[in-house]
């Protein structure tokens, strides 16, 4: 493979136009080469602004182009999986948007077809790249809340819009679009395996997921509780994470992480410490960065797919004891 990576990317809408696309623009080794929507005006509107040179009505056509080498699916939820899949067999690299799928068995299917190429497949939980979330993430390892015991973290804001609003077996709700970032945040701030879920979602008249409350049991112990909703006035956004020796939050309106500790000195007392510079398309870029140069470099996914599937099986779960009322082994 050349030293630049010819990118294309499948959905030209809002996450793609406003993040991802001018996100591969700015990376050094990678040519964003082609672009495809089935809105055709969104994907040339898209080439007009970023100087991408070959424009497509459908993923098909450019992932049979012979234009690049990997592929960025951005397209509603319900359609992640179909192009992933196409984009996979024909042995391309690929990033997929968040939540991968509509269910573990669709994320089990991107799982194992990436798993038989020689591809590197990553998902697309951009929040892993932010300052805040990788300074906690340092923090825990640095030993500065002993041994995590418990979580308390949620996600959500006012009622989502488009096909976002749509009913949840077609990718609508909240759980998907937000609490699939808030899931993956929490597993792997806590490097935790889960092991069993309970919980309760409220539905709205339309069958979209309107607020759920569900707790996560861990295989070591550790009980993590979430709130994701569109009920919402206002948009929140924390992990709060609780230790044998201490205790820090990252509340993501207002860049703002707070710590108290035992063991670290400097957070005897409660700190709180302002970490700016936490915007999406900074975000973007370092996980785009990331996914470019695993690929030049022969390095595996920096998120894998299967990393996807996990969240994906505690979503099922959530859903599923929600229904029956009970906990459901993950
Ligand atoms: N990581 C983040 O923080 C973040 C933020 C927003 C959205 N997203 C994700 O990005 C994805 C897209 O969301 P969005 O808000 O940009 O949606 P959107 O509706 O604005 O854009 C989707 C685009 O895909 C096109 N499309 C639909 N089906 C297609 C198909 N089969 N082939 C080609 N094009 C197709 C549509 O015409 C549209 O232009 C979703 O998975 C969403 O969860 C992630």
């Amino acid at each position: 493979m050349s030293d630049v990576l010819r990118v294309g990317v499948v959905g030209c809408g809002r996450h793609c136009r406003g993040h991802l696309a001018p996100a591969v623009s700015r990376i050094a080794s990678a040519n964003l080469a082609a672009c495809a929507d089935v809105d055709i005006g969104a994907a040339q509107r898209m080439a007009n602004e970023l100087g991408i040179e070959a424009t497509y009505e459908s993923a098909e056509e450019l992932i049979g182009s012979g234009d690049v080498d990997a592929v960025i699916v951005a397209v509603p939820h319900r359609h992640l999986k179909e192009v992933a899949l196409s984009a996979i067999e024909a042995g391309k690299h690929v990033f997929i948007e968040k939540p991968m799928g509509l269910n573990a068995e669709e994320g089990r299917e991107v799982v194992e077809a990436a798993g038989k190429e020689n591809i590197v497949a990553m998902v697309g939980f951009c929040m892993r790249y932010s300052l805040s979330r990788m300074f906690i993430k340092s923090q825990l390892e640095r030993g500065v809340v002993g041994e995590v015991q418990f979580v308390v973290a949620g996600k959500g804001g006012p009622p989502l819009e488009g096909w976002l609003a749509g009913p949840y077996e077609e990718g609508g709700g909240q759980l998907f679009f937000l609490g699939s970032h808030l899931t993956d945040q929490v597993v792997w701030l806590t490097g935790e395996d889960p092991e069993a879920v309970s919980g309760s979602v409220r539905w709205n008249e339309g069958g979209t997921d309107e607020t759920s409350a569900y707790t996560v049991r861990f295989k070591k112990g550790v009980v993590a509780t979430f709130s994701v909703s569109q009920a919402s006035g206002v948009g929140y956004d924390f992990v709060d994470i609780f230790g044998s020796k201490g205790r820090i939050r990252g509340d993501w309106y207002g860049d703002v992480v707070s710590v108290q500790s035992q063991v670290i000195p400097e957070y005897t007392h409660p700190t709180v410490l302002n970490i700016p510079g936490d915007n999406l398309k900074e975000m973007c870029y370092r996980e785009l960065d990331a996914f470019v140069g695993a690929i030049l470099s022969g390095r595996s996914a920096p998120i894998p797919v299967g990393d996807g599937l996990r969240v994906l099986e505690i979503l099922d779960a959530v859903v599923a004891a929600s229904r029956k009322e009970k906990w459901i082994q993950v």
